[in-house]
């Protein structure tokens, strides 16, 4: 960090460089999120953002290092749906959710899409839950790791076709996604922000959606429900993280950068592209932000416990 921890003059920040830590690898969805905000964000905050990809644990090696950082504002964590399902799945986990961060705001919440390979012979959703249960023995699910939330969503799926798969663990979906391309794993369930310009470039197959509606750019592929895996519903939310210590007022400054980031034109034409929309202005507050992670704690922790998946 740039200015010695707590002797920072929360008035004048900032003074130097912001790193936004994004907890997976370059080019993969969370990464995506990242950089469409970092430059709007950076032209209000009147600083650069550097965006650095911690990867490992299933996201929560950056956890742990942002946890741990000076509290000065200059170490900003970008966390999705996997800040709320690590308690549950790290019972050493380095960091607690609730006490060790302060929240700056909610950014978006992106549909998953269940792809796979595209020669990989299932057609549909339907297709697929019946290969998968003759096949068990064979197929592989790609993941990036305990923690991600395509291993969240791959879980969903094991639990309602009643299967135990070879998981396939990457530090990320982006390199995933390349191997999935590559036809070196069958399938995987991932942000729409990683597999839109995919299916939509016909590099992949895709089966369905994990949202109650429909999503807009993906017009072809029906939802989980309408396709006969109801229990499999997961929206992948994000949002921005400080040390607990941050002052209040270096917090402000990066909940209305955010606020002005998630207005900006083409963030909001980009994420359209992408399958999302940035969450809306009440949402990007500390406020919204702790109650979604209290709410989403409590829905995971007894889904995974139950499920007896651990990160060790
Ligand atoms: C990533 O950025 O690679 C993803 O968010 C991984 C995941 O959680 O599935």
């Amino acid at each position: 960090a740039a200015c010695g921890g707590g002797d920072a003059d929360p008035a004048a920040y900032p003074e130097d460089d912001i790193t936004m830590v994004v907890p997976f690898s370059a080019g993969g969805p969370t990464d995506t999120v990242a950089r469409l905000i970092a430059e709007p964000m950076a032209e209000e905050l009147g600083a650069d953002i550097v965006v650095q990809n911690v990867e490992g644990a299933g996201g929560t090696i950056a956890g742990g290092q942002v946890a741990d950082a000076d509290a000065d504002g200059y170490e900003v964590l970008i966390h999705h749906i996997g800040m709320s399902t690590a308690p549950g799945l790290y019972p050493d986990l380095a960091y607690d959710p609730l006490e060790d961060f302060k929240t700056v705001g909610l950014v978006t919440d992106v549909p998953m899409t269940i792809v796979a390979r595209p020669d990989f012979e299932p057609e549909t959703l339907e297709d697929l839950v019946s290969y998968v249960e003759e096949n068990a023995d064979t197929v592989t699910l790609a993941n990036a790791g305990v923690g991600a939330a395509s291993q969240l969503c791959g879980l969903l799926i094991e639990q309602a076709v009643g299967v135990d798969l070879t998981e396939v663990p990457y530090d990320g979906t982006g390199p995933a996604m390349t191997d999935l391309m590559g036809g070196q794993v069958d399938f995987m369930c991932d942000q729409t922000t990683n597999t839109a310009s995919q299916l939509q470039a016909g590099k992949i197959k895709g089966y369905a959606v994990t949202t109650p509606e429909p999503v807009e750019a993906l017009p072809d592929l029906p939802t989980t429900a309408e396709a006969g895996l109801p229990d499999v519903q997961v929206g992948v939310w994000h949002g921005l993280y400080v040390p607990a210590d941050t002052p209040d007022e270096i917090v402000e400054k990066l909940t209305a950068a955010l606020e002005v980031a998630l207005e900006d034109q083409n963030v909001v034409d980009q994420m359209a592209t992408l399958g999302t929309t940035p969450v809306p202005a009440e949402d990007v507050t500390p406020e919204a932000h702790t109650a979604k992670l209290e709410e989403q704690i409590d829905l995971w922790t007894p889904i995974i416990e139950e499920s007896g998946v651990t990160g060790g």
